[in-house]
């Protein structure tokens, strides 16, 4: 017997309890435990079989590690085929997460029995994959094909009430799941309940498939799994047998797993838990953080105040002056009516948050006790010194002193303080309450119970969050400052902002880089421009003017109604506004810049180059960890498809040394703009990729 999965007797019942922590995946030795078991308990003469697991959780899915590696039996779909088919009576009893594979392993029971905190659900397709054991097959039989289809296409988690209300659960009872799953059995037993098994169940009635097919493929921005698995759902209705739809479930399954989408957003996934895990960080304690300061309520202020808020943390707003401090707090109310309307807080709690956990204050007095500020005024280091200065006078010793700035020299913030070691950058995104991302900017003097403590902080907001190094823009600005001027530089050649934008929404972006710019605010790239001609461009740079032109017409894009598009009050969207075209026209014209044609394509690899390109010098520079970093960074703060796992996975996949040779073909036009990153170059000498130095750090 697999040490895996425990066996025991307990009369009548053969009790299998998984032990594989810390989520009981149905790795290889879960599937052999099980398939053991089930012959032990009928080789014994046993007359029924309760399946639970120990620790936190049923099963949570398949083991997402053995993916793409060579299968090994029994495979999973086979497994639950023979749970299914056992002459015994088969119940699962749920606790934790009964995720994916877990979920086909219940559906193949006789029965479920789960605690009320229970969560089940099929979440494959966000792995690029489809319920591949059965579970499309099964899920619409016992439920319907409605809720199967939407259970599978969203991978949403549903809660025992509801799964019991859909069917999915027979009963649902409080208890520890090894007492209340051997109780059920056993009335089961004494009530000579008949074994019952879903793949004998009738075919569901059909719906229209097709119309659905199409619906969830535009919802995914190209997203193959959500509309893959629609098909394999319709399977369940249309085969001639059971076991026909499963057959179909299979090749569907395959397809996917074969494909990039699911390499993309398996990388993601463990990506996005790696993240946050820096070595330097075992063992260090972060601070206290009872209490935290903001210090400007503008559009990020506001925002930074409200997670904290939501977080459950005291939060004192400092600004300007009174006015000020109304304005700032009118934001954070109107922040928290939207979690209130949207069910996330009560009216209660909306009441506890602004009256007695968010203090406004314009004296520095208020922040004398407070373990973390975070400034977030105007990005001008002048005001920035300003606010460190009078911060370093009035707080406590040992309290953070965090940056929110987007592209500033946090060692240079750090510097006009007494305690550098306790100076910080927390980059926060816009709307900085719903944005998933977190830049913990680490300075040269920072200490790492700073760092430990940001990371805490970005735990407590349920954040991601990335550790970065210090430079103009940190990782993402950054990259995003080079890609972006590949667009503008594209613009200038012959593209109009509105086909990029369409090029890049193809690719699966949310949205292009010149809708971006109209809702972030034209005037805070106009912002950037000013400053970087002030400083001294290179002379080899190519400039361009008519985005300027477009703010001193005073349009800064959404906010004004007016940008690359032109937006109508209570539209959505906006449609592309003919003014920048006459103003890009001029430019080329007085440049002497005959403009070209782009394909799509070309506009999406020239963007990507740039892109992959500057990310390697980011890498190589140690400004980012690792590539994961990177992608981690685009992936929740910048909108890039997950289903490509992140410009640098992107880069893996499609093949470094062809991207190299694009960068080297476009420097034959511009050798300043598309130097070769040192890293790039190494790595296709070596004949590595990203995910190998991702592997070889830690
Ligand atoms: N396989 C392998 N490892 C897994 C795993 C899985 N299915 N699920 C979680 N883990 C690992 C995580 O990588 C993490 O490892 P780490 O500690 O080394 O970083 C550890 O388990 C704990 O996971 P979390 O940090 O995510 O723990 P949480 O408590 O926050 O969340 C969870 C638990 C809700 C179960 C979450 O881990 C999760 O959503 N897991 C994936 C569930 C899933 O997608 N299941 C379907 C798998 S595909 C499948 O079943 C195919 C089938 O149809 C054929
Ligand atoms: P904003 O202009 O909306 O808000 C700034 C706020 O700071 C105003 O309410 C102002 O009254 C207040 N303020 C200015 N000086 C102050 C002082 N000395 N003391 C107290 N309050 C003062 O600006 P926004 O957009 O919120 O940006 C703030 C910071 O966040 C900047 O450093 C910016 O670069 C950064 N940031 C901005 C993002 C964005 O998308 N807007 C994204 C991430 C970072």
């Amino acid at each position: 017997m697999s040490e895996a999965i425990r066996y025991e007797r307990v009369g009548d019942i053969a009790v299998l309890a998984a032990d594989n922590p810390p989520v009981n995946a149905l790795g290889l030795a879960v599937r052999q435990g099980l398939q053991a078991g089930i012959e032990r308990a009928e080789s014994e003469g046993a007359k029924a079989v309760l399946i639970y697991g120990t620790g936190r959780t049923y099963f949570a899915g398949a083991d997402i590690r053995e993916f793409g590696k060579p299968p090994q039996e029994p495979g999973l779909p086979d497994l639950c085929n023979r749970i299914e088919s056992s002459p015994l009576i088969v119940v699962s009893a749920l606790h934790g997460t009964a995720l994916g594979g877990g979920l086909e392993v219940a559906l193949s029971s006789h029965y479920r029995i789960a605690v009320p905190s229970a969560k089940v659900g099929l979440p494959e397709v966000h792995l690029g994959i489809l319920p591949g054991a059965g579970g499309t097959q099964r899920l619409p039989r016992v439920a319907g094909v409605e809720a199967a289809l939407d259970m599978i296409t969203t991978g949403r988690h549903v809660g025992a009430g509801e799964a019991l209300k859909l069917g999915v659960l027979d009963r649902v009872v409080d208890g520890d799941p090894r007492d209340i799953g051997l109780a059920y059995v056993q009335e089961l037993l004494d009530s000579g309940a008949p074994r019952r098994a879903v793949g004998e169940l009738p075919a569901p009635a059909p719906v229209d498939f097709d119309s659905v097919y199409d619906a969830v493929l535009k919802k995914g921005r190209g997203q193959q799994s959500p509309a893959t698995a629609v098909r394999s759902v319709q399977a369940a209705c249309e085969a001639a047998t059971f076991q026909d739809g499963i057959i179909r479930e299979r090749e569907l399954f395959m397809d996917l797993m074969n494909s990039d989408q699911r390499l993309g957003l398996i990388h993601a996934f463990f990506s996005e838990r790696a993240v946050s895990k820096l070595p330097e960080l075992k063992g260090v304690e972060p601070r206290p953080l009872a209490s935290i300061s903001v210090i400007g309520g503008g559009t990020m202020g506001a925002g930074i105040a409200t997670a904290a808020l939501l977080a459950g943390l005291n939060v004192t707003l400092l600004e300007m002056n009174d006015a000020a401090a109304a304005a700032a707090k009118g934001r954070i109310e109107g922040n928290l009516q939207g979690a209130l309307k949207r069910g996330k807080i009560s009216q209660a709690q909306f009441d506890t948050l602004t009256n007695q956990s968010l203090t406004m204050a314009t004296d520095y007095a208020a922040l004398s006790d407070v373990d973390l500020v975070v400034e977030a005024v105007f990005e001008d280091m002048g005001v920035k010194k300003q606010v460190f200065t009078k911060l370093d006078e009035v707080c406590k010793p040992g309290a953070i002193l965090a940056s929110n700035t987007s592209y500033l020299d946090v060692d240079e913030i750090a510097a006009c303080t007494s305690r550098p070691q306790d100076v910080i950058g927390l980059h926060f995104f816009s709307p900085a309450h719903v944005m998933k991302l977190l830049e913990v900017v680490v300075a040269e003097k920072t200490a790492l119970d700073v760092v430990a403590t940001g990371f805490a902080l970005g735990k407590l907001l349920k954040k991601i969050s990335v550790r970065a190094g210090v430079c103009d823009g940190f990782i993402g600005n950054r990259i995003l400052a080079t890609y972006r001027t590949a667009a503008d530089h594209m613009v200038l050649d012959g593209a109009s902002p509105f086909q990029i934008d369409k090029a890049l929404t193809g690719f699966g972006f949310a949205m292009g880089p010149y809708a971006v710019s109209d809702l972030a605010g034209l005037d805070i790239g106009w912002a950037v421009r000013k400053r970087k001609r002030a400083e001294g461009m290179d002379p080899r740079a190519r400039d361009s003017s008519y985005a300027d032109k477009l703010c001193e017409g005073g349009n800064f894009g959404q906010k004004t109604g007016k940008g690359y598009y032109v937006y109508e009050a209570g539209k959505r969207g906006g449609t592309p506004n003919p003014e920048v075209m006459q103003l890009i026209e001029a430019e080329r014209a007085a440049k002497g810049i005959t403009p070209r044609d782009f394909s799509d394509e070309e506009i999406v690899r020239k963007y990507m180059a740039a892109m992959v390109n500057e990310a390697a010098k980011v890498v190589g520079e140690g400004i980012a960890r690792r590539p994961l970093d990177v992608d981690m960074t685009l992936l929740f703060g910048y909108g890039f498809p997950r289903y490509r796992g992140g410009p640098l996975k992107w880069a893996d996949i499609v093949g470094l040394s062809d991207l190299l040779d694009d960068i080297k073909t476009y420097a034959q036009d511009d050798a300043y703009f598309w130097q070769p990153a040192p890293l790039l170059e190494q790595l296709v000498a070596d004949g590595r990729s990203f995910d190998d130095l991702n592997k070889e750090t830690a």
